[in-house]
């Protein structure tokens, strides 16, 4: 067993990891379920449940989607799934050989990665803050892109985060970015968060919608924008948590409190 001993924001990608074990069957997703079993941790921190994983999961099964349909029209391309954790999703995806996938983390996530996925030609681990200008140098910058990043914009300052965001589209020639957010009511409610409530992180960056994305960042074009309320995933889940977005979706700011972003570049 692994002791793991983490806090702030790399803390919480263990309760995001621990929902995908719970949801392992319906997200083709044993890598998650092989790894929680090998680390030593108090799961029940996380706050996750059977019950209440597939709020969580139906974020890995929107993304997975998006990423398949990027990679089905650009087989050579370069991938950087930003502030990866320990999340599979190039064992998931199983990209061809003319991808280069990049799992970028922190250095105290990387070493974990390291140890519990097996290496892969093609898919590397780069241990360093997104916010780091200095490892997007290791990267080919010759391809379509996809940048990915699934429950980490919330976490950076928005100066750091629209920064990385127009270094990213000035380097590469053409992509995707896809990533979820939390509009400045989610940002306001984050007590409400039980993994980043007891990690200690700090949510920081609020976005309202695409327009904060289109001003801020040249070159970018809008291709779809979904609360998640309101998504595919979101109605497949039970009555209740169907219930509860009904009501959501009639109170301005709560409607558009989580979102799904995606643009092309
Ligand atoms: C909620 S977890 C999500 C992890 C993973 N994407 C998933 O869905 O399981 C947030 C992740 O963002 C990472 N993170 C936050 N800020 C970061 C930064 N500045 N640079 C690199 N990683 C960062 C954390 O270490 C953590 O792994």
């Amino acid at each position: 067993m692994t002791r793991v001993d983490l806090h702030g924001a790399p803390e919480t990608m263990l309760a995001t990891l621990y929902a995908r074990a719970l949801d392992a069957d319906a997200l083709g997703d044993g890598w998650a379920r092989d790894i929680v079993a090998r680390i030593d941790y108090d799961w029940e921190r996380t706050g996750i449940t059977a019950r209440n994983a597939p709020g969580v999961t139906l974020r890995v099964r929107h993304f997975d989607t998006w990423a398949r349909q990027f990679l089905a029209v650009h087989p050579e391309a370069v991938v950087l799934h930003l502030g990866c954790g320990l999340d599979g999703r190039y064992h998931r995806l199983d990209p061809g050989p003319g991808v280069e996938w990049f799992d970028v983390d922190y250095p105290d996530v990387a070493v974990l990665r390291e140890q519990f996925y097996p290496p892969r030609e093609h898919c590397h681990i780069v241990a360093a803050s997104v916010t780091d200008p200095e490892w997007l140098t290791t990267v080919p910058a010759d391809r379509p892109t996809l940048i990915l990043a699934e429950g980490l914009t919330m976490y950076l300052a928005e100066a750091d985060g629209v920064a990385l965001l127009r270094r990213l589209v000035a380097r590469f020639p053409s992509g995707e970015l896809q990533f979820d957010a939390f509009n400045p009511l989610g940002i306001a409610l984050q007590w409400t968060n039980t993994p980043v409530r007891r990690s200690g992180a700090t949510l920081r960056w609020g976005i309202r919608g695409p327009a904060d994305i289109l001003d801020a960042v040249p070159g970018t074009r809008l291709l779809a924008w979904v609360p998640v309320f309101e998504s595919e995933g979101f109605a497949g889940l039970s009555a209740g948590y169907r219930a509860m977005a009904a009501v959501m979706n009639r109170v301005p700011g709560l409607r558009t409190m989580a979102q799904f972003h995606r643009y092309a570049f």
